[in-house]
């Protein structure tokens, strides 16, 4: 039985870059024998293995086919004979199609060192194409080290058009894909998972809500990059530039999604296009199953984004209703990640990224205003129910009022 650090792990350490998670594959060695050491098993039918003490994956070296449309459409070949190499020719890209066994001796028969010299993301073999992920994986790749200057390889880029175009994305599982997906939108720089999506025609068959948005002019007194998938794709990397949660870069990502249903003839005016974005934005994220959180914001982002900019001139009125929508009072959370959303899609703008947004700090003393009425002395008045409902609402309104007068 040998043992060799495969995938990420090995990649990770060539590029000097910290190791998190290790990976190993084992060549020469039945279930049987991985059983009788302790490992525990992974699935039923699935050749990987948990260590014992570790709890690393140890996955028997395999050779896999593809028998049907889709993840679980796949045969499994894993048996003593399979030799390493066999098992790396199957993996998705030359850099994490390297092993090294334990005294660092690397094995490298798909020239994975010299594309991490050059930069590339370049996929193997053929093989590549039995998993369509993989469009989405390299697409996250890309996001993660375009600050380490790594592009797609043309081929490949090639390989992930013909997978795009071959119905095969619509196969993923959306538990599959939103992994991906939340896990590129953390990158630093998530804007380049979009941006290669699109270059493959990924893009128009995962989200043709986003990709309907290049080519969409907007006026360039408010966007000087005037195209609205450039604008999404500055806030996007604006959201990582400030190190925003997900739910954040998520909101960020699906904001302006009813831009794309402007009729022509409006451009480059998109009147009502937040209400109108709603059920695109509804869409995207069922398809996904995206978290609650994630999917709420996006939602609450989409409506009232226009709001948030035009803080300083809503009507105390208008302003109490923004903070009920956000249930401010009990989700005090929601609505600073509402503001930062905002702020980013302030800051996406070319020439624009360093503006300062008071309507954040503004956004912010009335939430507190409308959160300081007290409760108490209208209960000790008498009012109940629906009557206590309007009064608070009164308070509220009053607070705010003074608050607009002050500011
Ligand atoms: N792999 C693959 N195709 C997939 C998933 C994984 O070929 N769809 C292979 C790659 O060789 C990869 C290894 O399995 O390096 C481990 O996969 P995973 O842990 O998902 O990714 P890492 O490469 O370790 O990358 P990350 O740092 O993102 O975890």
């Amino acid at each position: 039985m040998r043992i060799y650090k495969v995938g990420g792990a090995v990649r990770d350490r060539l590029l000097g870059i910290p190791v998190t998670d290790i990976d190993w594959v084992v060549v020469g060695a039945t279930t049987e024998e991985m059983l009788a050491k302790g490992f525990r098993p992974v699935g039923a039918d699935f050749p990987v293995f948990l260590h014992p003490k570790s709890g690393e994956e140890y996955a028997l070296a395999r050779t896999e086919r593809k028998s049907g449309r889709g993840y679980g459409g796949f045969t499994f070949h894993a048996s003593p004979e399979v030799t390493l190499e066999e098992d790396l020719i199957r993996r998705d890209l030359t850099i994490n199609a390297m092993a090294e066994d334990d005294q660092q001796n690397l094995t490298d028969p798909y020239h994975g060192q010299r594309d991490l010299e050059a930069r590339l993301l370049r996929h193997v073999s053929p093989a590549f194409a039995e998993d369509p992920l993989r469009v989405l994986r390299v697409a996250r790749f890309a996001a993660r080290y375009a600050a380490l200057g790594f592009t797609v390889a043309p081929e490949t880029l090639e390989l992930m058009r013909q997978l795009s175009e071959s119905g095969e994305l619509e196969a993923l599982t959306p538990e599959r894909s939103w992994k991906e997906i939340s896990r590129a939108l953390m990158e630093d720089q998530p804007q380049m998972f979009i941006e290669v999506l699109r270059a493959c025609g990924a893009l128009k068959v995962l989200m043709p809500e986003v990709d309907a948005l290049f080519g969409v002019p907007q006026p360039p007194a408010h966007h000087p990059e005037i195209d609205t998938g450039a604008h999404t794709l500055s806030v996007l990397q604006q959201a990582a530039l400030h190190k925003q949660p997900l739910s954040v870069r998520w909101a960020c990502l699906l904001h302006d999604l009813g831009k794309g249903l402007t009729p022509e003839e409006e451009w480059p005016r998109h009147i009502a296009h937040e209400f109108k974005g709603l059920k695109l934005i509804k869409a995207v994220n069922e398809r996904f199953k995206a978290p609650r959180d994630c999917q709420e914001l996006a939602m609450l982002v989409g409506e009232y984004h226009t709001h948030g900019h035009r803080a300083l001139e809503l009507k105390p009125s208008t302003l109490l209703e923004l903070l009920q929508s956000f249930d401010v009072y009990r989700r005090p959370q929601r609505f600073e990640e509402f503001i930062a959303a905002c702020e980013m899609d302030a800051r996406g703008r070319e020439g624009l990224e360093q503006r300062s947004y008071p309507q954040a700090d503004y956004l912010r003393g009335a939430a507190t205003a409308a959160r300081t009425v007290a409760v108490q002395p209208l209960l000790e008045k008498g009012f109940k129910g629906p009557e206590l409902g309007e009064a608070i609402k009164r308070e509220r309104l009053k607070a705010l009022k003074a608050y607009k007068d002050n500011a």
